[in-house]
């Protein structure tokens, strides 16, 4: 069982059918859905012993933010669909656990109202560009105003897969709070370019990350771009189906980048031994998605501390064993790739 396994088998037996598919779900065969979670299982460790293990310190920063642990919550969409409070609940829920949280274009609370439920605590904003340019400057401005200390630009969603990922098959309705009245989750995305994340980072004085990238070409063009950061993601499997899996990603991109940008990874992470491997291979931290959803759909605020809590204490286990005390410890050589 992985961490917050067992929130995900009461989410499923509380959740509408419809509502758990659309979070659970991915494009196609769902083969990266599945891919994701044994690629990190495929990694195998070469632990250290006889290192001084009594205390481990899983504090760092995210892009100049302090957290308890390099562990950051994925933008996702629509969380009203598994809980009345929202993204309100998920953002107490972090900063409770002094983790990050990355507000999606796609909440149902605005950005405003997440900022004011949790003053202070470490958020990055995730933009979508949907619709003209002129409405995703404007979300910009807003996540500058309300305290945001980072812009993440997604890239990967040029269309939405939403053939088989649940999306259209919703009867329950949310508002999504930074869209026109009217908009569903499957809307038009816009297909963006180079040139176009060029002129969003001349928009802002925030750094800048890029979220959805599987190569190391990509990476290079995108530091050049100006990006502070980078999200090595193949979208939990909801986009393309079939795609190099994150680690394997992780470490082309780290090794051609990490010295001049902060890399991330994102996919199947449900363990402190698959953070271990993804700090080993290169990124500065993690983002979960799914395991959030389901720790907020059981108890709120309180279910994604929960699983956040959670799954720093594996990450301090996992430290342990395998004789690193601290992130800065984690080097390649702890890993075999298969
Ligand atoms: C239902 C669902 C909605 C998502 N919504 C967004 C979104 O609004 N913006 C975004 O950048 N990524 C979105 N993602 C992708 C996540 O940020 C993340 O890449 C992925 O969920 C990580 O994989 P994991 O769920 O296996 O941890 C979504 C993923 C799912 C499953």
């Amino acid at each position: 069982m992985t961490v917050a396994g067992d929130y995900e088998t009461v989410a499923r037996e509380r959740l509408q059918p419809a509502v758990y598919d659309y979070f659970a779900g991915g494009a196609g065969d769902r083969f990266t859905v599945n891919d994701n979670l044994q690629a990190w299982q495929r990694i195998r460790l070469r632990p250290r012993v006889l290192r001084d293990v009594g205390v481990v310190d899983t504090r760092t920063a995210m892009l100049g933010a302090p957290v308890a642990a390099p562990i950051g919550i994925a933008p996702t969409a629509a969380h009203q669909l598994v809980h009345a409070d929202g993204e309100c609940a998920t953002a107490e829920g972090a900063a409770e656990a002094g983790m990050l949280y990355v507000v999606s274009t796609m909440a149902t609370c605005t950005m405003e109202d997440i900022a004011r439920t949790a003053p202070g605590a470490p958020r990055w904003f995730q933009l979508y560009v949907r619709g003209d340019l002129g409405h995703a400057r404007e979300l910009v401005r807003r996540a500058e105003e309300s305290g945001y200390s980072a812009l993440v630009v997604t890239v990967d969603v040029p269309t939405l897969d939403e053939r088989d990922n649940g999306g259209p098959a919703l009867e329950q309705r949310v508002e999504l709070a930074h869209l026109p009245d009217g908009a569903d989750v499957s809307d038009r995305h816009v297909a963006l370019t180079f040139d176009d994340l060029a002129t969003i980072v001349s928009w802002t004085r925030l750094p800048v990350l890029v979220k959805g990238l599987l190569r190391a070409d990509d990476a290079a063009t995108c530091v050049r771009t100006g990006v502070a950061g980078i999200v090595v993601s193949n979208h939990g499997g909801y986009q393309l189906d079939g795609t190099v899996d994150p680690p394997t990603a992780l470490a082309e991109i780290a090794s051609a980048v990490g010295d001049v940008a902060e890399i991330y990874v994102d996919g199947g992470i449900r363990r402190g031994i698959d953070i271990v491997k993804a700090l080993a291979l290169g990124a500065h931290g993690v983002l979960i998605g799914r395991p959030i959803i389901w720790g907020l759909a059981v108890a709120g605020a309180n279910g994604v501390r929960a699983v956040l809590e959670e799954l720093r204490a594996d990450l301090e286990l996992a430290m342990k064993l395998c004789g690193v005390p601290t992130l800065s410890d984690l080097s390649a050589d702890l890993v075999v790739e298969p």
